[in-house]
């Protein structure tokens, strides 16, 4: 069967964050484990497959978008099979909306069983029907599904699933079902696999991360979980996103501050600094909370980088609220920051409330929102010219190949030049320049 199979490949399209992912590397695994191969063209493929995100409108249009382009692929190529997964799927009426917009789509199924995929891709190739499953409720934690990652040097790793906090703009909790975290033993147990196919960094995934171990019978919080964590003998790096500004504890901080292997980065989303539209958005903190937060950070910990999410625009923000974004974000000096325009999503709280921002307010609010995290995504590079810093190679650079690339513990992406030097490797690197959105430098 496998020999028969041998020339089959796959494309996947991924939208979305880094849950999305980590669910594709799993279906990229899933079909390698059956004999699949990747292919990086989609024309070349026998599946397609798109795994989409609902988060913003501009992430639903780019799924409709490719879907249709597909047709013609489809007529030239009446075998190929196309799969539509993700975020998208979960929203009411959505899966039925695709299929008749584009029947040529074979199979569609949700976030909570994507384990199911290869039985739907038999289904499809046996009987061929068409496959629409999607469950409406989170299953029990799947474990052992084959991960085929991108990279050889980091990983990313899932401690918990969903989320409980209902932001009033956000469509995850409807999405991605209630929290749930793995076991500890199974984390550090695909940790260890990890190190010992060589792997130096990984990243713990969950919406947040900071409820990690509600609900499990053993004894365990995050910040015990990343201390058992930094015990894992060759693991070099430990990183985790994202931090709920709410839930982000003394624990925790001390944790990052005393174990050698955890990162000093924290990605702690903000979202607004005006406390008016923090309580519409349901986020239980202040602006002034946040800040000391950000200040017992910086002390506690030197050299953090800080990295935030903001949403400009959501409904009855003021210029004197956007103000107060702005404010925060000068105050706090972010080393980079995901800046949204918010996006009405069907179904939640904030798309029922009635002074929605009008588009060009928020365009306006935008476009001086991303000046200022420029300007202090800017100043933190510069920080950098003429130190020294650990980078961990990731290979070549994109750009130019005389060049290596990695990042710094505190994330920063360095390109530098050096010899005898491979993937893997912890390099001592010179910073010569610092731009925009990277660091250049000389391996010493
Ligand atoms: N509109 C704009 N941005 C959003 N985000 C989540 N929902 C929306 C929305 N409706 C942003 C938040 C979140 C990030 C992953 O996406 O900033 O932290
Ligand atoms: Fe969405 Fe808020 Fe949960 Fe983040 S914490 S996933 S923004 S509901």
């Amino acid at each position: 069967m496998k020999e028969e199979m041998k020339d089959l490949k796959y494309f996947i399209e991924t939208w979305g964050c880094q849950m999305n992912e980590e669910d594709s590397e799993k279906l990229s695994g899933m079909l390698k484990s059956i004999g699949y191969s990747k292919s990086t063209d989609i024309k070349d493929a026998d599946i397609i497959i798109f795994n989409t995100c609902c988060v913003r409108e501009n992430a639903e249009n780019k799924v409709f978008g490719n879907l249709g382009e597909l047709k013609h692929l489809k007529k030239k190529k009446p075998e190929l099979i196309v799969a539509v997964c993700g975020c998208m799927m979960q929203q009411e009426g959505m899966a039925d909306k695709i299929l008749s917009k584009f029947p040529h789509v074979n199979i569609i199924f949700g976030t909570h069983n994507a384990y199911k995929f290869p039985e739907y891709l038999n289904r499809v190739k046996t009987e061929g029907v068409q496959v629409k499953e999607i469950f409406n409720k989170e299953t029990e934690i799947i474990e052992g599904v084959p991960i085929d990652r991108e990279s050889s040097v980091k990983a990313f790793v899932t401690i918990m699933y969903g989320c409980n906090n209902f932001c009033t703009y956000c469509v995850v909790p409807y999405v991605r079902g209630r929290e749930r975290s793995r076991k500890s033993e199974d984390i550090i147990k695909e940790i260890e696999d990890l190190v010992a196919k060589g792997y130096k960094e990984v990243t713990l995934l969950g919406q947040n991360v900071n409820s990690y171990g509600k609900g499990l019978e053993e004894d365990i919080d995050f910040a015990k979980l990343l201390r058992k964590i930094n015990e894992v003998q060759g693991l070099e790096r430990v990183r985790f996103m994202t931090s709920h500004p709410k839930d982000l504890n003394k624990d925790v901080i001390y944790a990052i501050k005393e174990c050698d292997k955890l990162c000093e980065q924290i990605h702690l989303p903000v979202q607004s600094g005006s406390n008016r539209i923090l309580k519409k958005m349901n986020r239980h903190y202040t602006k002034e909370s946040y800040l000391e937060l950000v200040e017992l950070i910086k002390k506690e910990i030197p050299g953090v980088s800080l990295t935030t999410d903001i949403i400009v625009g959501f409904p009855g923000e003021t210029e004197e609220d956007f103000l107060d974004t702005l404010d925060l974000v000068q105050k706090v000096q972010y080393d980079s920051a995901f800046t949204f325009i918010y996006s009405r999503r069907n179904n939640t709280p904030a798309d029922m409330m009635l002074n929605q921002v009008p588009d060009a307010d928020k365009h306006h609010r935008f476009d001086r929102l991303v000046k200022a995290v420029n300007e202090s995504v800017i100043m933190k590079n510069k920080e950098f010219e003429g130190k020294v810093t650990e980078v961990l190679v990731e290979g070549f650079s994109k750009n130019d190949e005389t060049k290596f690339t990695g990042r710094t513990r505190n994330g920063k992406l360095v390109n530098f030049t050096g010899e005898n030097i491979k993937a893997g490797d912890l390099v001592n690197v010179k910073i010569v320049r610092a731009q925009p959105f990277s660091l250049v430098g000389e391996a010493l």
